[in-house]
């Protein structure tokens, strides 16, 4: 049986695709911090498994990583799509600020440890949503955010390095297809902590942001029969990835970086070549 699995799988965009694998036959492991929104797929039976993970902390994605390796012989699709807005800067106990690590370290580390499993299915996808091009630029002398933090902007850049993480893992692992997805603005739970302004703006795009159905919609052809090892795609649009954004010196600049970050903070044997 193919195998998806979805980190922000419990809510949102990430949500509505766990129910599109599980209809057509897979077995979906949905990566969340929620239990009870991790009941949301229980009429699927043993198909549907929740995991619970802090995916902000390294360690946890450490174990995630292990605990499919352990369970699983394949992986056919891997969704990243965790994210957490604050209006308000913040670290986790690892020193990362708290968007760096999770919509960017996360999915470097669990795109990175699960190339092996990836490796073994017959045709594996993995679908990170980042900025395909269009958010950035990336602050190399301040990655961590620590100056002038953009608010809700930390996403864009996130998803600037998500972009750099995509053509480093297709320059590492070409034989899995790697589809970067930027949905346009799309009515889902926007999970985060905010103030009282962006709160306010916040609440108006959970309603008139496109349907869910309408961002699965526009990016499932491409997850479906990816159309290059990169593929870059804008609201349902395929981007070209030969520009600055997608520089592969960029995204080797990053991926020594991320070791380097990854080894002071003592995880050396979490780097990946
Ligand atoms: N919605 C948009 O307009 C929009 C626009 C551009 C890009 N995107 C991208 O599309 C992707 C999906 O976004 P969405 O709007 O559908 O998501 P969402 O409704 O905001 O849900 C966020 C998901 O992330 C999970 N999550 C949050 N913190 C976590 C943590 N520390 N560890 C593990 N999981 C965590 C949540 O699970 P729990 O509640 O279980 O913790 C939830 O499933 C994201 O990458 C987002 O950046 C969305």
């Amino acid at each position: 049986m193919p195998t998806a699995i979805i980190t922000g799988g419990t809510d949102g965009i990430g949500r509505a695709l766990a129910g599109t694998y599980l209809e057509r036959g897979h077995e979906v492991v949905i990566v969340g911090t929620n239990p009870e929104k991790g009941k949301t797929f229980e009429a699927y039976g043993d198909r549907a498994r929740f995991l619970q993970a802090d995916l902000s902390l390294v360690t946890e994605n450490l174990r995630v990583v292990q605990w499919l390796t352990e369970r699983y012989p394949a992986v056919d699709v891997l969704i990243l799509g965790a994210r957490f807005h604050r209006s308000t800067r913040v670290e986790t106990p690892d020193g990362f600020e708290s968007n760096f690590a999770l919509f960017y370290l996360s999915r470097y580390l669990l795109g990175h440890g699960l190339a092996g499993l990836l490796g073994r299915a017959e045709r594996a996808v993995v679908l990170n949503f980042g900025g395909s091009g269009r958010t950035g630029p990336v602050r190399w002398d301040d990655l961590q955010l620590r100056h002038d933090y953009p608010g809700t902007g930390a996403l864009g850049h996130g998803g600037a390095l998500c972009d750099l993480l995509g053509v480093h893992f297709t320059e590492v692992h070409p034989g899995i297809p790697y589809v970067m997805n930027h949905p346009g603005v799309v009515a889902t739970s926007f999970a985060g902590e905010y103030d009282t302004a962006t709160a306010t703006f916040v609440d108006r795009l959970r309603t008139s942001g496109k349907p869910v159905a309408q961002a699965v919609a526009q990016i499932l052809p491409f997850l479906d029969a990816p159309p290059a090892p990169l593929t870059a795609v804008l609201e349902g649009v395929r981007v070209p990835t030969d520009t600055p954004a997608f520089d592969p010196a960029d995204a080797a600049r990053l991926h020594q970086l991320t070791e380097e970050l990854l080894t002071q903070r003592a995880y050396p044997s979490v780097i990946f070549r």
